[in-house]
Parts: structure tokens; C-alpha cells; sequence
């Protein structure tokens, strides 16, 4: 007879609150070892059911419920909204929330996180930092367009203790999974990259590989990234504006071929996240007397074009 470890043979209960690109992706590979739910903020219908393209191109159904019982006692809870609608979305679900239960918030950016890690101090609030890519594209179909790695790491002091666990859980996924003791730094590693691809994809309208050569891009970057170089250095964070700058243009040049999520934001007419992006180091900046009239001109420039 079988002897499986009891930690295989229960599958934890996960609530992922966003059925958007990121939701859905981790609900895909999540979807065989786990027992899913979604909260959403629009959808009437008891069930979200969707086809999910893994990386190999091969496609699943996933049919997956939602959550409309307050009762509902989730061992994780994946926030997996935009930025600007993290800590609006944690409140829907406060009735949810609980101290023996973590909280992962995947956002790109900064400042949301900090502002949720403050608000819930008693709730485990833990951070994300991925690289895998994913959208849904016009047919509805969940596409996972890139394979990549993500991070976990405590926020809040009581999350701590929750850490491996709850990277534990999210790497029966069969997604590469592991532990950062300081996934706040990855965050704003991820945050210079963003603040200095993200704008100016959006700005020309054009591919991540587009940028590099283009007058508008190489008349800015430096500045961009000195300014987040100088805030990075006031809170305590080693970054130097060359080696910030050499990333930028690496990674414009191995993603050359995407269309940053920005871009595609302005594309479909919906919010950016530039003020958790270029927004928050014009922000952060001014707050301590640092200068930042460039990230603050492309923050301003992003929000025109809508
Ligand atoms: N997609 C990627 O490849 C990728 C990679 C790395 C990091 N990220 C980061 O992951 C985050 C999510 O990105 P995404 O691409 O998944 O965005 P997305 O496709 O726009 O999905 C966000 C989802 O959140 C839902 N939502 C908003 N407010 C809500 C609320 N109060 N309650 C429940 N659901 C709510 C939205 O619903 P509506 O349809 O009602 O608006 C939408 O379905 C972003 O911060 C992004 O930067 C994404």
C-alpha cells in the first residue's frame, strides 16, 4: 500500500484574488496540486473557466470557482491585481484574512507592497518577484509566453516564519520557485529595469528591443537611472547608475521582441502602472529632497497618453 507523505496527499486550499494574466497563469500549473478558488471584482458567474496554454504549447481546460463564501478558510492567498488595485482588492477580502494565513502579492513596481505590509502588520504579507511572462490573448486563451523564475520573501515581520511553506506550495506548480531572504531588493532591482524599458516602450509605442538607438530613449536613460540610483543610495540599497544603465539595455536587448505590459495598457485603453513605477521614484525622490524631473516628465508623459 501507498505511503505518501501527508504534506503531498492534501492539497492546499489557494485563493488567488485576480483572474487576470498572472492569476490565471498560476492557477493553471497550481489547478492539478491544489484546491483553487478565484475572487474577482466583475465576474457574476459561480465558476471561471478558461483555456490555458502552457509553455510547451500545450493546452488545458481550467474550471476553476469562485469564491463567495465569506467562511472560506484559504491556507494562501495569491493577490495577483495591478498595482493600483492591490490594497483595494486585500480590503474586499479582509473578512478573509488572518494571521496564520500568508498573503503573496505578485505586483511589479513599489510602493503598494510597503502600503499593504503597513496596513495588514498582523496578516503574513509576503512578496513575489517573477520573470515568467503570460497574457490572454483575443480569444480569451491564457498564453504562458515565457518561462522564467520567481521569488519569495518575507514583507512583514510575522511573515517570516511562513516563507518556505508558502514557496513550498507555490512550487508544486512545477514552476521554479525559490526563497529570498531580501526579496524587497529584488523588487527595486526589478524597479530600475522597469522604470527604464517601461515608459519609453509606451512613449514610441514599440517593442522593449525597439527602445535601444531610439533619440527619445538614449537622450533619457542615463538621467533615469542616476535618479534611481540616488534613491536607491538614500534608503540604504546599493545600485550604480552604469551598471543600472548596462542592465536596462540588456534585458531590452534579450527581451527585444516583447511589448511591455505598459504598452500594452496604453494599447487597450487601460490604467498603466507608472505610478507605482516611474511614479514612485519621482515620489520617493521629491519626499527626501532628491531631484527627479526626469522619472517625474515620463510619469507625466505615460498619464497623458490616456
Ligand atoms: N502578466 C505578466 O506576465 C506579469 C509578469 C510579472 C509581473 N506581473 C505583475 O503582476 C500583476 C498582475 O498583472 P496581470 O498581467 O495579471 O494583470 P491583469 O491581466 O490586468 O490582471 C489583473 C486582474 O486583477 C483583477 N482585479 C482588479 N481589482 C480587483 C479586485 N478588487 N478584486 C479582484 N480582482 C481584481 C482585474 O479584474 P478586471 O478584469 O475587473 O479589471 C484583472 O482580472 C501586475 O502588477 C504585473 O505588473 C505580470
Amino acid at each position: 500500500m501507498s505511503t505518501a507523505p501527508m504534506t503531498q496527499a492534501i492539497k492546499p486550499r489557494i485563493l488567488i484574488i485576480g483572474a487576470g494574466a498572472m492569476g490565471r497563469l498560476w492557477a493553471g500549473y497550481l489547478q492539478p496540486c491544489s484546491e483553487l478558488f478565484f475572487a474577482t471584482r466583475t465576474a457574476q458567474a459561480p465558476r471561471i473557466d478558461f483555456v490555458f496554454c502552457d509553455s510547451h504549447g500545450d493546452r488545458h481546460r481550467i474550471d476553476i470557482p469562485v469564491c463567495r463564501n465569506h467562511d472560506l478558510a484559504p491556507d494562501l492567498i495569491l493577490l495577483t491585481t495591478k498595482a493600483p488595485d492591490a490594497e483595494a482588492a486585500l480590503v474586499s477580502a479582509e473578512q478573509l484574512l488572518h494571521r496564520r494565513r500568508p498573503v503573496i502579492l505578485f505586483q511589479n513596481g513599489m510602493g503598494s507592497q510597503q502600503a499593504i505590509a503597513a496596513r495588514f502588520s498582523s496578516v503574513p504579507i509576503l512578496a513575489a518577484s517573477t520573470t515568467e511572462g503570460a497574457y490572454i490573448d483575443a480569444a480569451g486563451e491564457l498564453i504562458h509566453a515565457g518561462r522564467g523564475q520567481t521569488w519569495v520573501g518575507a514583507l512583514n515581520e510575522c511573515a517570516h516564519s511562513h516563507v518556505a511553506t508558502a514557496a513550498e506550495q507555490l512550487g508544486r506548480s512545477g514552476l521554479e520557485v525559490s526563497v529570498d531572504k531580501d526579496v524587497e531588493d529584488r523588487l527595486w532591482q526589478k524597479l530600475a529595469i522597469n522604470a527604464g524599458i517601461n515608459p519609453f516602450t509606451a512613449l514610441l509605442d514599440c517593442s522593449n528591443g525597439e527602445i535601444l538607438g531610439h533619440d527619445y530613449f538614449e537622450e533619457r536613460i542615463g538621467a533615469v537611472c542616476h535618479e534611481v540610483s540616488q534613491l536607491m543610495h538614500a534608503v540604504g540599497r546599493t545600485a550604480h547608475p552604469e551598471e543600472l544603465e548596462a542592465r536596462v539595455r540588456d534585458v531590452a536587448r534579450r527581451t527585444a521582441a516583447n511589448s511591455s505590459s505598459m504598452r500594452q495598457d496604453i494599447r487597450s485603453g487601460r490604467p498603466t502602472e507608472v505610478d507605482m513605477m516611474n511614479g514612485f521614484i519621482a515620489r520617493e525622490s521629491e519626499s527626501l529632497g532628491l531631484p527627479a524631473p526626469v522619472n517625474r516628465a515620463l510619469t507625466e508623459a505615460v498619464k497623458a497618453l490616456r
